[in-house]
């Protein structure tokens, strides 16, 4: 007993003196802010060192992040992918340093050998749920949509996208009118919205927003406000995130629904890491993180009080 004591008590010494590399894309959003909060929490009560890279929106300072991580010879890198294509070579790299990779909230078109695994919610799926929100609400009522894409290249704008398509598809009353990136920022949001607002009759011919995320619709309601129209009455807004914001908006009546995006991806990551490093352990390829919509009819004031201190 003494004997099998000392071993738990060695392995996790030697678990809790890990070093994780994670390069985080950036702070373009309020959702994206919860991810590092929660990933530096999660790394501080595992005692592991955590050294964080901020790429600012840049692939090539996410490369460079991830080459430093492995001259260091850090145990683990996490990486969130701002686009999903160009990793393999430093992928390889990783590999061939023999540095277990995990993807967190983003995708990459390379191979899976390449990575341990990544944790993530169903992309498309996510846009299907959005989709099918506004389905219900407008029943075989005509309705313009217009769509604020998230960053050009990144797995989130091309599966939301997809995934809205796909539940619209044979639905002839509902059309996507305008389509164009607001960056997943407020402020693009905020301007690509008064666009299209301008080019559709000052917002009159607009029946509803679909945002890639809460921070984008966030800013649109702001534009929709200061061009005269009552954003969640004139224009429904469904976007995707669940930040504390949406359901204050969604509180005062000026957004409709939010599909949940679960900040705490670093949680199921380094559980995997962790049995990885004690005998070697293959997680799934994909560890799926739940989506939940929420509407008005889900009170939104208390969902905003629950999550208010959680590091948005
Ligand atoms: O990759 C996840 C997306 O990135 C979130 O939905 C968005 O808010 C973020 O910036």
């Amino acid at each position: 007993v003494l004997l099998a004591g000392a071993a738990l008590l060695a392995l996790s010494a030697a678990a809790s003196a890990q070093t994780v590399g994670f390069s985080q894309i950036g702070s373009e959003s309020g959702w994206r802010a919860a991810e590092t909060t929660l990933t530096r929490q999660q790394a501080e009560e595992r005692g592991y060192t955590l050294q964080f890279s901020d790429a600012q929106q840049r692939q090539e300072n996410q490369i460079a992040a991830l080459r430093s991580f492995i001259a260091q010879g850090v145990d683990a890198i996490l990486i969130a992918p701002v686009v999903a294509t160009g990793w393999d070579s430093v992928l390889q790299e990783a590999q061939e340093a023999e540095i277990p990779v995990v993807l967190l909230d983003r995708q990459v078109d390379s191979s899976d050998d390449l990575y341990l695994t990544a944790v993530g919610s169903d992309l498309v799926h996510e846009g299907e749920v959005a989709g099918e929100w506004l389905l219900g609400e407008v029943g075989e009522e005509e309705c313009r949509v217009v769509e604020l894409q998230g960053t050009t290249g990144s797995s989130p704008a091309i599966d939301r996208a997809q995934g809205f398509r796909n539940a619209i598809e044979g639905h002839a009353n509902v059309e996507i009118v305008r389509s164009q990136t607001g960056d997943f920022t407020r402020a693009g949001g905020k301007s690509v919205m008064e666009s299209f607002l301008q080019a559709e009759g000052g917002g009159e011919n607009i029946c509803a927003l679909y945002a890639h995320n809460d921070d984008m619709a966030i800013g649109a309601i702001q534009a929709i406000k200061e061009a005269g129209l009552a954003p969640g009455e004139d224009i429904k807004i469904v976007s995707i995130d669940a930040v504390p914001d949406i359901f204050q908006a969604m509180a005062a009546g000026e957004a409709n629904a939010t599909v949940e995006l679960t900040p705490n991806m670093a949680g199921p990551a380094f559980d995997a890491l962790e049995a990885y490093w004690a005998d070697g352990t293959e997680p799934e390829k994909f560890i799926q993180t739940e989506s939940r919509l929420y509407t008005q009819a889900d009170d939104p004031a208390a969902e905003y009080e629950a999550r208010k201190d959680l590091g948005y």
